[in-house]
């Protein structure tokens, strides 16, 4: 058995870290790219040459040579799989061998929005992308899923869908006086789909292990970010799935051992969307500058995203439940212009000095963070391609990140374009 290993991309972050810019910047040297959790909720940006795409289901590793595998923990809306891969198509992305998508994927179903979306509209919102994610995860933990291979074998189709549409009709009716849904035209409807996407589907699990068995360059790309993960997130304002470096075994078939070194990925400064805690938010004017010239608005649903510094207890967490021994800065041109910058070394909580994340949200929501204050930079960073060129005021900003979270600091964004990085 090889030992060749694969490497991994993963959020440290609330997600929007800029992940979709630097796997599609190590894509440029990967045979296969794996998306490997989560589902339409993401929103990857890739600039290329000042074009913009957003990539939700696909790996963004698809604009480059490698194959874009869409591995088994992906929960997969094929609606939305058929409009973004015919939205690439006209933009000259071409599909074929370089594409495979799990036969054990779960598929999210009317249903799965439809009751997304009520539960958003009641008490104890999470602020969901409603996307069906966290529904599509319940149901295949509740093992009433339907799978990508059920799609092509019309009798197991046919009666799971029977069966979960009648109860799901049921819930539908009783809670939210909704009407039912008509499981036959779910069935006809998505045996359409399935057509289409039949040259593309196959067994992931084989092709990515002997992928990295046979040397071949693998890169991992998670979605989310690690404080969204469903165990290790601030639960309940989380994703429906892991999202960080543990999730990729699960998720894609792959074992421990031929996983690794881990990459996180993590703003200069920090960002969330939705609700739960974020205590290093800022309210005031300096957060709504921070939207602005960071261009803080979702890729998925367009909400403005709340910003704040850059939180070292809930980034140490991160590091520690992903193994990450390298991380890239990204966005550090946004902090240009700012007399100060400043980052959360530990939290006051009841008045007493907390140095880990909190296990309970309500405990991390009444964190007061407590700040290292650094001086900021005035010159433009997006022209910078050496890391000896950038201000001394941000080396030494950087050099405290790379410290505090005893990793190396790797690859810095200096803006949204491919070329505007800085790899050390
Ligand atoms: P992801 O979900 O982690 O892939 O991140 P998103 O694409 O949702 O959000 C990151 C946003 O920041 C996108 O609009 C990127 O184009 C942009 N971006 C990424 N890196 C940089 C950077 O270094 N500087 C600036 N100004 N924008 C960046
Ligand atoms: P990328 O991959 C930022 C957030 C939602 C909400 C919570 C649960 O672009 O980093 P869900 O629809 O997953 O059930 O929503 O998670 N969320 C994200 N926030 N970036 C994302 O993805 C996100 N995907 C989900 O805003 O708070
Ligand atoms: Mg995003």
């Amino acid at each position: 058995m090889s030992t060749a290993k694969s490497t991994c991309v993963v959020g440290v972050q609330w997600g929007d870290e800029g992940k979709g810019k630097i796997v599609d910047i190590l894509s440029q040297k990967a045979d296969v790219v794996v998306r490997f959790q989560g589902g339409g909720n993401a929103g990857h940006t890739v600039v290329v040459k000042g074009e913009k795409f957003v990539l939700h289901l696909l790996p963004s590793g698809i604009l480059h040579k490698s194959t874009c595998v869409v591995a088994n923990g992906v929960v997969v809306d094929l609606i939305q799989l058929l409009d973004e891969m015919a939205e690439l198509e006209k933009r000259g992305v071409k599909f074929g061998k370089n594409f495979l998508l799990s036969d054990r994927a779960h598929v999210v179903m009317p249903y799965h929005k439809f009751l997304d979306k009520h539960f958003e509209a009641g008490k104890g919102k999470i602020g969901t992308t409603q996307r069906g994610i966290g529904p599509c995860y319940a149901d295949k933990a509740a093992r009433k899923g339907v799978r990508v291979a059920d799609l092509y074998n019309e009798a197991v189709l046919k009666d799971r869908v029977f069966a979960i549409t009648d109860e799901k009709n049921k819930i539908l009716a009783a809670l939210y006086g909704a009407p039912p849904l008509d499981p036959q035209r779910i069935v006809d409807e998505y045996r359409g789909y399935a057509a289409k996407l039949k040259p593309f589907v196959g067994d992931a699990v084989d092709f990515v292990n002997t992928a990295i068995d046979k040397g071949k360059r693998v890169l991992f790309e998670g979605a989310q970010g690690s404080l969204l993960d469903i165990d290790f997130g601030t639960y309940p304002f989380v994703t429906s799935s892991n999202s960080d470096a543990c999730g990729i075994s699960a998720g894609t078939g792959v074992p421990p051992k031929k996983i690794g070194p881990i990459l996180g990925v993590a703003k200069a400064y920090c960002t969330r969307v939705g609700e739960g805690p974020f205590p290093t938010e800022l309210k005031d004017g300096l957060g709504e500058k921070l939207r602005e010239v960071g261009g803080e608005y979702g890729a998925t649903t367009g909400r403005p995203r709340r910003c704040g510094w850059f939180d070292g207890v809930t980034s140490l967490h991160a590091v520690q439940i992903n193994g990450i021994e390298s991380v890239a800065i990204t966005k550090l041109d946004v902090l240009s212009g700012l007399d100060e910058i400043r980052f959360a070394t530990h939290y006051k909580i009841d008045g007493k000095k907390v140095e880990v994340m909190p296990s309970e949200t309500d405990v991390l929501a009444r964190a007061e963070p407590v700040y290292k204050s650094f001086k900021g930079w005035t010159e433009d960073l997006s022209k910078i391609r050496r890391y000896q060129d950038l201000p001394k005021a941000a080396k030494i900003y950087l050099n405290f990140v790379e410290r505090y979270l005893k990793v190396k600091v790797s690859m810095i964004s200096v803006g949204k374009d491919r070329e505007k990085t800085i790899l050390r």
